[in-house]
């Protein structure tokens, strides 16, 4: 079971030119949630709500992972079955920055599924309300994330994760989603030391032993170093 938690944000990937949601700019304030991001709104426009995910995978697959991508990926290479990244990012950055222990609890982007029959497969550049299922030949595919209203993924592997974590970081999330929210409470509750690294403050900073205010790029490889050195 690994030691070390990390619970990582759209903050993460800001700095790869991808959007985080609450921000100034953020997605959440020029795109109405309801419509793209909850059952409801599938049901409504699809198209639109290809759209808008159309529009993220292009995004997504012309960004590059960054520097604080990178040292998480350097961590779990030095703490070998120690590190597991358990993300609310629907990007793939973390994996092609190296990261291999990733759970994407809010789904990925680069996948499809068919919410008829649940197969999964890659994505392609574009999706759209008529597209079949490669397997049941049905016209149900979506992208493969979780919206709001939705149960995210792994959610026992991650429960258990955090209760046996003797070091817990959240990083460049604004802790205002549940479950993943919850996440630092419940590992500080269980005798993990919580770290947080954020841009700034968060609603739940409260909730964490040490703070590293600053970019993503910045605070997260020093962090890493200094996780390195504690540990010999
Ligand atoms: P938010 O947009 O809510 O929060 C992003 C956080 O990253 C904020 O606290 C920022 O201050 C911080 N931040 C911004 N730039 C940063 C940088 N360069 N370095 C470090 N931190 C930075 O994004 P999330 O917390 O990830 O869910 O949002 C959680 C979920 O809400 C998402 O997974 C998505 C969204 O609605 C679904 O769509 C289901």
């Amino acid at each position: 079971m690994a030691r070390i938690v990390i619970l990582t944000g759209a903050g993460i990937s800001a700095e790869s030119g991808l959007g985080t949601f609450r921000d100034k700019d953020g997605l959440w304030t020029k795109f109405n949630l309801e419509d793209v991001a909850t059952p409801k709104g599938f049901r409504r426009n699809p198209a639109l709500v290809h759209d808008f995910y159309n529009a993220r995978r292009t995004n997504c697959a012309n960004a590059q992972p960054n520097a604080a991508h990178k040292a998480l990926a350097r961590l779990e290479a030095a703490l070998p079955g120690q590190v597991l990244v358990v993300t609310q990012n629907v990007d793939d950055l973390h994996q092609r920055a190296g990261s291999e222990n990733v759970i994407q609890m809010h789904g990925a982007l680069m996948r499809a599924t068919c919410h008829a029959c649940r197969h999964t497969w890659p994505a392609p550049a574009e999706m759209h309300p008529s597209d079949p299922c490669p397997a049941c030949g049905r016209p149900h595919t979506r992208p493969d994330v979780v919206w709001f209203g939705e149960i995210p993924y792994h959610m026992e592997m991650i429960a258990e994760a955090v209760q046996q974590a003797e070091l817990f970081a959240a990083i460049g999330t604004s802790g205002q989603v549940w479950p993943a929210a919850g996440f630092a409470a419940a590992a500080r509750n269980a005798g993990a030391h919580c770290v947080e690294l954020n841009l700034e403050q968060s609603e739940i900073s409260h909730e964490f032993d040490a703070h590293h205010h600053g970019p993503a790029s910045h605070v997260v490889p020093e962090w890493v170093d200094h996780v390195l050195t504690d540990r010999g």
